[in-house]
């Protein structure tokens, strides 16, 4: 092996060692602590996790030093910014610290959140990409979840690392989350190598509804995975829903919301339009029609077909007709 890649490997998990010191057993972190514990997380889930806390203190060059770490991998490490007159020092300062790890459980690389929310800095701050870390290539928790995604037949896929953990914690471990980005080529492959299906579960506001939207016409084009969807309640992010109702509620949830992107998608157009005017109503059955004629599953169609002429008390026969141009050839 690289030994460039050795070495950084070796410098990320000594940090974590650091971080996750200073966050549990030192007053340095005992804010850091307090926060995450008001947050629900218990210390399970703090140590299996392995967070931290990076002080504004200057600890990590010195204990770098001290563990021999060499200038050049500190130096490359994204760790540091370097002054004018060419010191490291800490880039992420009075920061908790969640590590990013490889499939193969390997620190890569660091999500670092700040405790107060604040107008000047970020509310979280990422390692830049490094010798051993490619965002693309990279998904939160893949080394933990892919066993249980492959025992629940599927993959959740949230938005947020806190959501993720906050899954874990209440028994849904199948959960992963990318960095930040939307899917790649290359994420998508490491799931579809472990299941067929795919729930995306993003917050219920009204950023996370649009993303969903944009997640799954993605994935329905540049995978084979079938899609679903688990609709947060409105303005409630995963974790939240976990702090207000609990574990054992969240985790139910999580199987029972389960719906097709159909389903969500004849609800989510419904915020463009206004169904108390009949050229908007129209606008909107023609719109869903053509959602519900991608589907391959006749029985499918008929089930949201009987939906929409329940709802806008139309005749069956009439929207049958009227979904005929849009049917497309299914294999
Ligand atoms: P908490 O407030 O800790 O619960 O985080 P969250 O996961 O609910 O954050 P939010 O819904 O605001 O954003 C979802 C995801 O977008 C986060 O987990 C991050 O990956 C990313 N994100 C949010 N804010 C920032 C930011 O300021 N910088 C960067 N780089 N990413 C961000
Ligand atoms: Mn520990
Ligand atoms: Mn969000
Ligand atoms: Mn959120
Ligand atoms: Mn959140």
């Amino acid at each position: 092996t690289n030994p460039e890649i050795s070495k950084m490997m070796d410098l990320y998990a000594k940090a974590t060692q650091l971080y996750h010191h200073v966050l549990m057993n030192t007053e340095l972190g005992q804010k850091a602590l307090d926060y995450l514990h008001q947050r629900g997380l218990s210390d399970q889930t703090i140590n299996d996790y392995q967070l931290g806390f990076a002080s504004n203190k200057r600890l990590l060059k010195p204990f770098f030093e001290e563990k021999k770490i060499d200038y050049q991998t500190m130096h490359k490490s994204g760790l540091f910014s370097e002054t004018h007159d060419d010191q490291l020092i800490d880039r992420f300062a009075n920061r908790i610290m969640y590590p990013i790890k490889n499939e193969h459980g390997k620190v890569i690389a660091f999500s670092g959140r700040i405790i107060q929310a604040s107008k000047n800095e970020p509310k979280y701050l990422n390692s830049p990409e490094t010798p051993i870390f490619n965002k693309g290539k990279t998904l939160f928790n893949f080394d933990i979840a892919k066993q249980f995604i492959r025992k629940e037949h599927s993959a959740i896929l949230f938005e947020g690392y806190m959501d993720v953990m906050s899954a874990y914690q209440s028994g849904v471990k199948n959960g992963i989350a990318s960095m930040g980005t939307s899917l790649t080529e290359d994420q998508i492959g490491k799931i579809e190598q472990h299941t067929k299906q795919l729930y995306v579960c993003y917050d219920g506001d009204k950023p996370g509804q649009a993303a969903i939207n944009r997640a799954v016409n993605m994935l329905a084009n540049q995978s084979r995975l079938k899609l679903g969807v688990i609709q947060m309640p409105s303005g409630i992010d995963p974790d939240e829903y976990r702090q207000k109702y609990g574990e054992d509620r969240f985790k139910n949830y999580v199987r029972a919301a389960r719906e097709s992107t159909i389903a969500f998608k004849l609800r989510f157009f419904k915020n463009d339009y206004n169904l108390n005017n009949d050229e908007d109503r129209i606008a909107y059955i023609n719109r869903s029609l053509k959602t519900i004629a991608s589907s391959p599953s006749p029985v499918e169609r008929d089930l949201y077909l009987q939906n929409l002429s329940s709802e806008f008390h139309l005749k069956s026969d009439d929207l049958r007709a009227q979904i005929k141009p849009y049917l497309i050839k299914h294999q």
